[in-house]
């Protein structure tokens, strides 16, 4: 059975969608930046290993990563997933998990890269919204897509109630894509595009749902 470790900054809502999704996969840990992150106490009551390494007790990001990178390699994870950790990783810590490192993003990348997607969606007047699962690459929310979800923004919506709306989908969108990857469906190829195995698979990539 494949192995994954979690990176979380805070709430774990996305940690805790994947905990509870019976994935073919062993949780073998999860770990923050933030000795305070919401989720840490969440994976402890699922019974998973935890660890807290702050940024703030390095002096550069290279130092943070190689830190980050020993914990993780200690159990020896298939699959390393960004679910709501909010550093910006080095080229050299996401080149050493290549094609092994996925993030979850709240916009249809690549629009809206970065932080406050939801504002400047809402900003922008745009109708269609969503939330992207994508291998990391040292171009910041950038990389080769694995599946998205998309929702309509209505004119009435503030940042949270599209933000809610936005993560319902992340919960099914995130687990989906964990699932493939452990499955072996889903790879990286030689060209650095995602490749998927069945047809039917294929047709489950975009999940575009209505408004309640
Ligand atoms: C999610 O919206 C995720 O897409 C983004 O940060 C948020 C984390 O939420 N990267 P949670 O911690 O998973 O609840």
């Amino acid at each position: 059975m494949k192995r994954i470790v979690i990176l979380i900054s805070g709430r774990g809502s996305n940690m805790e969608a994947l905990l509870k999704a019976r994935l073919p996969c062993e949780v073998a840990a999860v770990i923050s930046n933030k000795a305070d992150a919401a989720g840490l106490a969440i994976a402890q009551q699922h019974g998973i290993a935890t660890a807290a390494i702050s940024h703030k007790d390095f002096a550069n990001r290279e130092a943070f990563d190689a830190a980050l990178a020993q914990e993780i390699d200690r159990h020896h994870p298939d699959l390393v997933v960004l679910a709501g950790f909010m550093r910006i990783l080095t080229a050299g810590f996401v080149n050493h998990y290549a094609g092994r490192l996925i993030n979850i993003h709240p916009s249809l990348l690549p629009a809206y890269t970065g932080v406050d997607t939801h504002e400047r969606a809402l900003q922008d007047g745009v109708k269609i919204h969503g939330c992207t699962v994508h291998f990391v690459t040292p171009d910041l929310d950038h990389g080769p897509i694995i599946i998205q979800a998309a929702v309509p923004v209505r004119q009435d919506d503030t940042p949270e109630t599209l933000s809610a709306r936005v993560l319902r989908e992340e919960h099914r969108v995130f687990p989906q894509a964990v699932r493939w990857l452990c499955n072996g469906n889903v790879r990286l190829n030689a060209q650095g595009r995602v490749e998927t195995d069945s047809l039917e698979q294929r047709g489950t990539t975009l999940i575009s749902p209505g408004l309640d």
